[in-house]
């Protein structure tokens, strides 16, 4: 097995749209909060990379990669990579976040795409990382503890509910 976080390219849209539309009504977004369909993939990719940069971030975004989780040419999950955390990362959304593609679950790929994600992380010195996820959510605790996340505290969020914050 070998998942490799790369840039999400031009020749990625049918496959991350797909994903993104299987995702809708999950609680998780496979493609960035704000993405838009009406932005053409190439110019939002490009937008992407300058979030990477920190170019033209708003007021809401934090400087941040989200890059593909590719096996063999495959696309099996997405991952945010958040450099900075505002208000609403230092409580709720944590550094890291991730989804793999429901066909591919069960295969190791969420816990290798966060070994990687913190790897990334620290070459970026950023340290500590604050990671969450719902209070049920057994498949994310179990990568989190995984990659060595140690609870710090399980919270209740502003629509009531539960979730655990960990560090790494
Ligand atoms: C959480 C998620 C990323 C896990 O992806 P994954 O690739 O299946 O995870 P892994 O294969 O690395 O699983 C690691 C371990 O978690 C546990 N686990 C995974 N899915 C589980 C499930 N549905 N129920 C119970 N335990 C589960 C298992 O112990 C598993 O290891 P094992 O298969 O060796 O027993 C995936 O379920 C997902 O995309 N969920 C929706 C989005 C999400 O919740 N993202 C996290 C936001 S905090």
């Amino acid at each position: 097995m070998s998942v490799m976080l790369r840039s999400f390219r031009p020749t990625d849209e049918e496959a991350a749209l797909a994903a993104w539309a299987e995702f809708q009504g999950s609680g998780f977004d496979f493609l960035p909060f704000d993405y838009e369909t009406s932005i053409p993939w190439t110019e939002w990719l490009v937008q992407m990379e300058r979030y990477r940069e920190g170019i033209n971030l708003p007021a809401y975004r934090v400087r941040s990669a989200f890059l593909a989780a590719d096996v063999e040419g495959e696309l099996v999950g997405s991952v945010s990579i958040r450099f900075a955390l505002n208000d609403f990362l230092a409580t709720r959304g944590g550094h890291i976040g991730y989804g793999v593609i429901p066909r591919f679950r069960r295969r190791g790929y969420a816990t290798e795409i966060l070994r990687q994600a913190i790897e990334i992380a620290h070459a970026e010195g950023v340290r500590p990382l604050l990671l969450t996820c719902d209070d049920d959510n057994v498949a994310s605790a179990t990568v989190i503890e995984r990659c060595g996340g140690v609870l710090e505290a399980i919270m209740t969020d502003d629509d009531g509910v539960a979730f655990r914050r960990y560090w790494i």
